[in-house]
């Protein structure tokens, strides 16, 4: 992998897995991240999909599919209480929601490389189509779904469900993810400009993540459940072996800065 990756990008890599210097002052996204580089499991799925999502960007092209599996995968196989940090990390300033919104490296998985974003029929449209992406969505519609008689927030014990569903449309051709770094606000990368007679389904379809009460309340209340989260991994991120391999990264760096000036 280290010869199709320059050293600056190698760089960029190694920065991202073992969360930015910033911690201090209370960044819980970093926490989040420095939680998932301690647990062996969560570290090597993430470096996977940030190889494969960040790997060809710099030559202009994004390997996709290859990207968005290696994205379906940490999330179905790495351990939950990590990966949902890593994505819901609640934030109260716009470093920490930037670095949440960079969770998964957007520009390949998320929006593509910087093009105007496409009709969300065509999104849900592939959706539909995909086997991928149907089930994941129907599972997704009927675990955030707010019933009248919940007066629009999730049923009791619906959260966490609602949150996996989520979690789990990330890779798909739906991805969404956190619009802005001032806000929790999610969508997909897809609008509802050019979607005429169908206008009304297209923006049904939006407001699953734009307008979902269920939804935002269950990434809220994460919030709520973070202590615990962390507690958990308390010990593995403590321990001796880890600090080693931290301090051996970190004394590689320069040398690898000094190689890109070469
Ligand atoms: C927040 O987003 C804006 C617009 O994308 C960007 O210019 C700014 O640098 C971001 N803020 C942080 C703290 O990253």
């Amino acid at each position: 992998m280290a010869h199709c990756l320059g050293p600056v990008l190698l760089l960029l890599l190694l920065l991202l897995l073992l969360g930015s210097a910033s911690s201090a002052g209370g960044n819980r996204c970093v926490d989040a991240a420095e939680a998932c580089t301690a647990n062996a499991l969560c570290q090597r799925l993430r470096t996977k999909y940030v190889a494969q999502c960040l790997g060809q960007v710099a030559h202009g092209s994004c390997p996709r599919s290859r990207c968005h599996r290696a994205l379906r995968r940490f999330f179905s196989l790495g351990p939950q209480a990590l990966t949902h940090a890593l994505l819901f990390c609640p934030c109260t300033s716009p470093a920490c929601a930037e670095r949440r919104r960079q969770t998964f490296v957007p520009a390949c998985a998320f929006s593509g490389l910087g093009h105007e974003p496409p009709s969300c029929l065509e999104a849900l449209d592939a959706c539909e189509k995909s086997l991928v992406c149907r089930p994941r969505l129907l599972a997704f519609q009927a675990s955030c779904a707010s019933t009248p008689s919940s007066q629009d927030r999730c049923l009791r014990d619906q959260g966490p469900r609602c949150l996996r569903t989520y979690a789990g449309l990330v890779g798909t051709a739906i991805t969404p993810n956190y619009v802005d770094n001032t806000s929790a606000r999610v969508a997909p990368w897809c609008d509802c400009r050019a979607s005429g007679n169908r206008h009304e389904e297209c923006e049904a379809f939006r407001g699953l993540f734009t307008r979902n009460r269920c939804l935002d309340g269950a990434i809220q209340s994460f919030d709520s459940q973070w202590p615990s989260i962390l507690q958990d991994q308390l010990d593995s991120h403590h321990n001796p072996g880890q600090r080693l391999l931290q301090v051996s990264l970190q004394s590689i760096l320069p040398v690898l800065a000094l190689q890109s000036l070469l």
